[in-house]
């Protein structure tokens, strides 16, 4: 049994029956096994692989970028085993400006429009144009449009209707050349003269100074999703903790918008783990990240186990204290496939 170590930046030791890569659409065909269970796998660095996965892991490696542009757009189709980073620089050295936000976010340019990845005020969904998928059952090819994609703070459609059941094989993003800065959020206000350029190297430099990099300590990143809770919730909060660090984001849902629903708040999730005081704690090898604790890290041979035993008693110590439910931003994988907590 292959072992799935080195393909998830979290870095358990767990197995799977087999792994394959492949490069285009005809060789993934031939590898995929509809009756056996399968994970298609970009970079891992989204995925914690919690124990021995008895089904066949199949590795996106299908490359190549193209660009044109018109008066007013740049347009870029990336197949989707391209590096994430790696594309964020071809555009910086391009010119080809708006993702400067996102620099440094680990993994592939397939996995990037999943949980519409984000950071520093901007989200990719804001750049797609189209993703081309592959449906599994048929090989039918689909081309799926931003709204198809149903895109939301770490949502879209990948994660629902079309969960496990289809292979991105490339993203069509859409670069506006009137391209808008964004330096609203946190460190990168203090940025005088704002450019692209300036605002790539800062997110490289912040990012840099707080998240572990997974190569020296194993991680995925957020373990969990920022909680998006209604104003009485946050009012209730704010009560007992008069600095609790909150955004107010418009309620997505239509019908809710509809019947005047207030405001929706997104209460960081790491300063209600820091609250519970999990920050620096150990759970045998897993540890909640001393200067950042929505990450937790692999301090060597972690095991699945720990993992999801110090996920529990945080999720139940945030559910108690805070009355709120928190929720894995990370695939968890078991046995058989993705779990849930
Ligand atoms: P994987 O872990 O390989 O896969 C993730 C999911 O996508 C799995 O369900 C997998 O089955 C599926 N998948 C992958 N490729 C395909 C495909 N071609 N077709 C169909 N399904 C596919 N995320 C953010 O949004 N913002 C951040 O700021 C951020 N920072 C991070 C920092 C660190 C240090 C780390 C380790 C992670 C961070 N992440 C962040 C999370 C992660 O980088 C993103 O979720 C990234 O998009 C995952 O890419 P991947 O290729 O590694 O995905
Ligand atoms: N905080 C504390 N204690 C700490 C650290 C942070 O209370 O020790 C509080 C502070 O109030 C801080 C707030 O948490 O202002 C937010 O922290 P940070 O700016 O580090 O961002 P985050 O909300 O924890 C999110 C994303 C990250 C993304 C950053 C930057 C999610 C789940 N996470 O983290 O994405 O890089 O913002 O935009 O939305 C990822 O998805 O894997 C990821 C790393």
């Amino acid at each position: 049994m292959p072992s799935l170590q080195h393909y998830s930046t979290f870095g358990l030791n767990a197995s799977c029956t087999s792994i394959s890569s492949f490069s285009d659409v005809s060789s993934f065909l031939s590898l995929y096994q509809p009756n056996l269970p399968t994970y298609i796998l970009g970079g891992g660095s989204n995925s914690i692989f919690v124990g021995d996965f008895e089904g066949a892991v199949l590795v996106n490696e299908i490359k190549g970028i193209t660009h044109y542009d018109t008066d007013t757009h740049h347009f870029l189709r990336v197949g989707a085993g391209e590096n994430w980073h790696d594309f964020v620089a071809l555009c910086m050295q391009n010119q080809w400006y708006g993702l400067e936000n996102l620099a440094l976010i680990p993994g592939s340019v397939g996995a990037s429009p999943i949980q519409n990845i984000g950071a520093y005020g901007k989200e990719v969904n804001a750049f797609i144009d189209t993703v081309e998928v592959v449906m599994l059952t048929s090989g039918d090819k689909v081309l799926l449009s931003n709204q198809d994609c149903a895109f939301g703070y770490r949502d879209s459609i990948f994660k629902h209707k079309l969960a496990e059941k289809v292979l991105i094989t490339n993203v069509n993003f859409k670069l506006p050349k009137d391209n808008v800065l964004e330096v609203s959020y946190g460190e990168l206000s203090s940025l005088e003269d704002a450019t692209p350029e300036r605002i790539f190297e800062k997110v490289i430099e912040v990012r840099k100074s707080k998240l572990p990099d997974p190569l020296v300590l194993g991680n995925a990143g957020s373990f969990f999703k920022n909680p998006v809770v209604p104003l009485c919730t946050f009012e209730k909060i704010k009560k007992q903790y008069n600095n609790v660090p909150h955004f107010l984001v418009n309620a997505s849902d239509e019908v809710a918008q509809q019947s005047g629903e207030p405001t929706m708040v997104k209460i960081p999730a790491a300063w209600l783990i820091d609250q519970a005081g999990f920050k620096g704690k150990e759970y045998n090898k897993v540890r909640c990240h001393p200067t950042q604790p929505l990450v937790l890290t692999n301090l060597g041979d972690a095991r699945g186990e720990d993992v999801i035993a110090l996920a529990k008693e945080i999720i139940t110590s945030i559910s108690a204290l805070f009355a709120i439910k928190l929720e894995p931003e990370v695939r968890l994988i078991g046995s058989e496939g993705l779990i849930t907590l």
